[in-house]
């Protein structure tokens, strides 16, 4: 079966995400504006119980970093997590960490799912494999109950891009591009919570542990790397990321530390 003829079914196996995964609910919508979205109208609740999923078969308004839009084409796996920080222990100092451990969860999840293949974090947490990115995160913390975090994962599974633009190619992938053949994303979406159970606890646990695990991953580190701050441009050395998450660069003008900012360009 060549991946540009398979078209998938929309059936995820719900009770299974429900039964072997630390989520307590999860909501599934065909059609959906954003998961995201979504996962923030329902933080308020004082009767909904955590951590919770919202899953989405297709996003119609889906959204990425800053004001880019995310490509849910059918056959991506689209979904938030709603967690409490504070049931999982997460230190305060630790909480702008939540994202490097959720994207580490999705690359550990992926090399699972592919053995072999290269797997890469590219700060602060896309996720690239065999050197083009397969999936995305946003994680947010709504201004409503602010121990609840929601995190926003999109993945390339089962949507080929073999019909993208070659633009497109060059710089996105899925897994069934990769592996040619296709993957059930009710498995992928269960080892990806099942790997972000293990990668909150390990941040509650051991926070240098789990940035030595994040380190092992990052794409950046060695490579010369434009990062946009604000308005502002900074070229550098990527040095790896520190023990706040922050990437560092070595510039001109010294060793610099950014705790956010927008990667441009990297060779
Ligand atoms: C990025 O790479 O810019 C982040 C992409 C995040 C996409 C996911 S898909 C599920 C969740 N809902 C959204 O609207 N966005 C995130």
């Amino acid at each position: 079966m060549t991946p540009m003829n398979w078209f998938p079914s929309s059936g995820f196996d719900l009770s299974r995400i429900a039964d072997e995964t630390f989520a307590t609910g999860v909501e599934y919508h065909r059609v959906l504006g954003s998961t995201n979205d979504r996962a923030i109208e329902l933080v308020p609740s004082e009767k909904l119980e955590t951590p919770f999923v919202v899953l989405a078969d297709h996003q119609s308004a889906g959204r990425g970093r800053g004001a880019n839009a995310w490509w849910s084409a059918p056959g991506s796996l689209t979904f938030s997590v709603i967690v409490d920080t504070a049931s999982h222990q997460i230190p305060a100092e630790r909480l702008s960490l939540v994202s490097l451990a959720a994207g580490l969860a999705v690359s550990e999840a992926l090399t699972d799912a592919l053995p072999g293949s290269a797997l890469r974090l590219k700060w602060p947490n896309d996720v690239f494999l065999n050197g083009r990115k397969a999936s995305g995160l946003l994680v947010e913390v709504p201004s409503t109950k602010t121990e609840r975090i929601v995190i926003g994962i999109g993945i390339n599974v089962n949507n080929s891009l073999v019909d993208a633009s070659e633009e497109l190619q060059n710089r996105a992938t899925s897994l069934v591009d990769v592996s040619g053949t296709p993957h059930d994303r009710t498995d992928v979406m269960i080892r990806v919570l099942q790997r972000l159970e293990a990668s909150l606890a390990l941040l509650a646990d051991d926070g240098p542990r789990l940035l030595d695990n994040w380190r092992a991953y990052c794409l950046l580190t060695g490579r010369s790397v434009l990062l946009r701050v604000g308005t502002k441009e900074s070229l550098g050395l990527c040095r790896g990321i520190d023990e706040r998450g922050a990437i560092l660069l070595e510039t001109p003008t010294g060793l610099r530390r950014y705790s956010s900012g927008v990667v441009l360009r990297f060779d």
